[in-house]
């Protein structure tokens, strides 16, 4: 390096990547959809979330990642508990409603689908690929969001699953 030449350092790449670069590298994720959702005392709130994933079958524990400026954060924070409900490829339009794309009112988020609770009060939708029932283990704050770690306490799955995925903006399937 020449005298006088600045170092590049990391803060100066992450200064040149633009929301919408991340944004668009970010779509190529392609993932299954689903709904994340709590009920405290009676107060149910969901969204639709594609940022989900295992982390380990012994103890049976997955995470989801939420924006803490969505209405169903608060509700999860206090229940203390949340289900996280992979959604089959017929379920479209509740992905849609939970993401608040069908212009619904929020009250509407459970008129669509068929709402269960197993242990933890928190809903579970029927005829979803598979439904955890997860009590909170640890929050862990990031950036805009949080992770919410569940331990598992209860699962139901479908072995003829079909499940809705999202890749490149679009809501999609298995290919045969
Ligand atoms: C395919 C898809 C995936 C999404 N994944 C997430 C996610 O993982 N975490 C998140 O916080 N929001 C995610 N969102 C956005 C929320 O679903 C959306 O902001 C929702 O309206 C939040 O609820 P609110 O209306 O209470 O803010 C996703 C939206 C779509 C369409």
């Amino acid at each position: 390096m020449a005298t006088g030449e600045a170092a590049t350092t990391a803060s100066d790449f992450i200064s040149r990547i633009t929301a919408d670069g991340y944004k668009a590298g970010m779509r190529q994720l392609a993932a299954s959809v689903n709904v994340v959702a709590a009920d405290f005392n009676g107060a149910r709130d969901g969204l639709t979330a594609t940022a989900a994933c295992s982390i380990a079958a012994e103890p049976p524990q997955l995470l989801v990642s939420v924006n803490s400026a969505s209405g169903a954060h608060t509700i999860i924070r206090k229940a203390g508990a949340f289900s996280l409900n992979i959604l089959a490829r017929d379920q479209e339009d509740i992905a849609k409603r939970f993401a608040g794309m069908d212009g619904a009112e929020r009250s509407e988020r459970f008129d669509l689908g068929t709402w269960e609770t197993m242990v933890t009060g928190a809903p579970l939708l029927s005829g979803a690929v598979a439904n955890f029932d997860c009590e909170i283990e640890q929050m862990v704050t990031a950036a805009t969001h949080t992770i919410f770690i569940g331990l598992v306490v209860a699962v139901t799955s479908r072995e003829d699953g079909r499940p809705l995925l999202y890749g490149d903006g679009k809501f999609t399937g298995l290919a045969d």
